[in-house]
């Protein structure tokens, strides 16, 4: 089955918007197979977003997504990772679609709230920055006969 990534970004924990998002997420029927707090050291924060370095805002970036705590998810379902970047909505808030959670939640491009991974790639590259393969919780919902 297939799996992404989502961090919710200092802005979005510290907006009390945690529960609301991976609710989200959890109502189009994804499974929650990993989950933690933590705040990220540089050194993981470059290796996250080393596809960016060398952009202007690269530094800004790594220093906003140290600055305070975030939450890690693995997510699990079909089209997971779509499916994520789609309700993400567009990197800049202020164009992103009403109902997405950047459309609804952020006016920025900085403080966007949540990352996703973008492909299967991006996920084999950062899954490891954040967890080991031991602390996936693989186990079965009651209405998955219902969702796929
Ligand atoms: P994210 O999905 O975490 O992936 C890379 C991040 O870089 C992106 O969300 C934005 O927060 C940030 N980003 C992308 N483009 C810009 C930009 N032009 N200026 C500032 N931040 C950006």
């Amino acid at each position: 089955m297939e799996r992404t990534l989502i961090l919710i970004k200092p802005d979005g924990v510290k907006r009390r918007l945690s529960g609301e998002i991976i609710s989200r997420f959890e109502r189009k029927g994804l499974k929650i197979v990993a989950l933690k707090m933590l705040i990220l050291s540089k050194e993981r924060a470059e290796k996250h977003y080393d596809v960016h370095k060398g952009k202007p805002f690269f530094k800004d970036l790594v220093s906003y997504i140290t600055s305070g705590p975030i939450v890690a998810a693995v997510l699990e379902g079909p089209g997971a990772i779509s499916i994520t970047r789609l309700m993400s909505g567009t990197t800049d808030g202020s164009k992103a679609q009403p109902g997405t959670i950047r459309g609804d939640y952020s006016t920025g491009i900085e403080k966007n709230i949540i990352h996703a991974s973008d492909s299967a790639e991006s996920f084999q590259h950062e899954f490891p920055i954040f967890f080991q393969d031991g602390e996936i919780n693989q186990y079965q919902c009651g209405d998955e006969s219902n969702l796929y």
